[in-house]
């Protein structure tokens, strides 16, 4: 089990809160009468020290083998300390986390930290071959990173191949003590993490699919907290339950770690309130589903039927606009008001969930998304744009190697691209290379807009193939940048929740069809919400801005597992500035070697 060891310390650093109140002495704070004043003003610097109380939080993760039973069938597992869902991370804004992951397994790993913008620690974001070369067998790596400006809820999960199934958890970041939540303060809290199971292991499952180049297996089953629920084989009691009090407010985490499936969550007979995404606050609205793709974080508030007296289902349902086969059948959990002991009846009301392809219903869903402006850290939303990127997204159909037959249309094989450019995983990891100046791992020549404009969205050209390569863009550290993620009917119209490492971006504006110039007029510049994964809508498109300020290589990629092993990827490469605090430090020693 983890166990975080707690070192408190102080960090002081140029903000724009003038101070905060402080827990032990330091060099900055000035001894008034005896007394240790926790205000200190620097206006000489024209700006305001700001001082943090910062914990360093330690754990210790190891990756190992264990046998599980779902859906009446035992397999091997991969966990982090024996634990599925793995352990979370508790901790609080301005703390340093540092993560000891030792890999006692037979596969290659890395452990990527979602959400976390990782400030000027580019070293520790952990996509496998993008920032570092994987962890061995028998072999350790120890992560360190600062949760500057961040709170809320984010999660972790392995960076390579398909192990990200069963490695995953949350992380949890709690504000600064006696900084305010702008809602209701919960009577309790729950993290919900969704995921998805095969009853094969994923390992071998990603090696067949990517050799037959055909389509993914079917999953056996969705879960929540690592339970399917009722609806399934076996199951009646490998079901996840929250107890709750009438009339008590809870707030639930929900995390979507599932590998390919979008999905809806809801709770029967109650209305949630959605208070943050992506680990970042909006204004608060109700809705009785919430839609969340893989690689985003919802928090919504629940308030218990006063006249609660038996359970309610909650649970998920998938979203797919492809017209491919999926796993439908809901995963289900029980939000109980009678004893803990009572057993599941066949009485239980389930949520209504919006249906599998409810575009309808995702279309305003994330029109209600919108920032919460309070006296906070966050960038402000990019005004004007230096780099301005469109990035078409879709799949390819491409020829089968010789001797060989495949399993996609017409003996082709999938993949998938970005500017019809199918990701390949270099030999050497790209930040590495990067900042040794070395080459053989990719080419900074990544196209910024498609090289071969087409109608996106209208009938797909009859050429369906890609390019492989490894190219990257290169953008000017403070840049502000704005890329815009344009969907395309390639193959087969789709949605696709596209996650962009080292920075969260704001979502200025969606669009059904191809993206036109004239679109950036009704773009929202006012309070877009800030995310870290978007879903480009099937047929359409979306726009993100951010401000390049933290060098590095950073993965941008589909959070639909599938697509990424296709190569729906690539990665920004975000230079240093010129001042001594513009440049990324230098690679820990411990980072592993290809
Ligand atoms: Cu959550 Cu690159 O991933």
């Amino acid at each position: 089990m983890t166990n975080p060891a707690i070192l408190p310390s102080i960090r002081c650093e140029c903000g724009i809160i003038p101070a905060l109140e402080m827990s032990s002495s330091s060099g900055n704070q000035e001894k008034r009468g005896g007394r240790v004043s926790a205000f200190r003003v620097v206006s000489a610097l024209q700006c305001a020290l700001r001082c943090i109380a910062s914990t360093t939080r330690y754990y210790d993760f190891k990756l190992q083998n264990n046998t599980i039973t779902k859906l009446c069938q035992t397999r091997n597992i991969i966990t982090v300390n024996g634990l599925f869902p793995g352990p979370t991370i508790y901790a609080q804004e301005g703390d340093r986390v540092i993560v000891r992951v030792t890999n006692a397994m037979q596969y290659n790993a890395s452990i990527h930290w979602h959400g976390v913008r990782q400030h000027f620690s580019g070293w520790f974001d952990g996509p496998a071959y993008i920032t570092q070369c994987p962890i061995q067998p028998g072999h350790s790596f120890t992560y360190e990173f600062t949760l500057y400006q961040q709170k809320g809820t984010l999660f972790w999960h392995a960076h390579i191949s398909w192990l990200r199934a069963t490695v995953n958890g949350a992380i949890v970041i709690y504000p600064q003590s006696g900084v305010p939540y702008p809602y209701t303060f919960p009577y309790e809290e729950h993290v919900l993490i969704l995921g998805e199971w095969w009853n094969a292991d994923p390992e071998v499952l990603e090696k067949q699919i990517l050799s037959s180049g055909g389509p993914p297996n079917v999953s056996d089953a969705y879960l929540i907290n690592g339970h399917p629920g009722p609806l399934y084989n076996c199951s009646s009691q490998d079901t996840f339950v929250i107890n709750a009090v009438p009339g008590k407010t809870y707030l639930l985490r929900i995390i979507n770690a599932a590998l390919n499936i979008e999905h809806f969550f809801g709770i029967a007979n109650h209305n949630l309130m959605v208070v943050a995404v992506d680990g970042e606050y909006v204004k608060q609205f109700q809705t009785r589903a919430i839609s969340i793709a893989p690689g985003q974080t919802t928090e919504v508030l629940v308030t218990i039927d006063k006249s609660c007296n038996g359970n309610y289902y909650m649970g998920i349902g998938p979203y797919m606009f492809a017209n491919v086969s999926i796993n439908s059948v809901p995963s289900l959990a029980i939000l109980s008001c009678s004893s803990p002991s009572s057993a599941p009846s066949s009485i239980i009301p389930k949520p209504k969930l919006p249906g599998r392809n409810d575009t309808q219903f995702i279309r305003k869903y994330v029109r209600s998304l919108r920032s919460l402006s309070i006296a906070d850290n966050a960038e402000p939303v990019p005004q004007t744009v230096d780099k301005s990127l469109i990035y078409a997204v879709g799949l390819n159909l491409n020829a089968c190697p010789t001797n060989q037959s495949c399993g996609a249309p017409n003996n082709t094989k999938f993949e998938a691209s970005i500017n019809n450019v199918t990701f390949q995983r270099p030999p050497l990891a790209m930040l590495q290379a990067f900042y040794f100046g070395k080459n053989g791992s990719f080419t900074p020549n990544f196209p910024d807009t498609p090289l071969h404009p087409y109608d996106f969205t209208g009938n797909p050209p009859s050429n369906l193939q890609s390019f492989l390569g490894t190219k990257a863009d290169v953008i000017k550290f403070n840049s502000n940048v704005q890329i815009v993620l344009q969907g395309t009917s390639l193959v087969s119209k789709e949605n696709h929740p596209i996650h962009l490492h080292g920075f969260s971006f704001y979502v200025v504006g969606y669009g059904t069809g191809n993206f036109q110039p004239s679109d950036s007029t009704a773009f929202n510049l006012a309070d877009p919400p800030l995310m870290n994964t978007v879903g480009v809508p099937a047929g359409g498109w979306v726009a993100i801005r951010f401000k390049a300020n933290n060098p590095g290589v950073w993965f941008m990629h589909c959070h639909l597992e599938i697509h990424t092993s296709w190569g729906l990827a690539t990665a920004l490469v975000v230079k240093n500035g010129e001042k001594h605090d513009e440049i990324l430090p230098r690679p820990p020693a411990d980072l592993p070697p290809c």
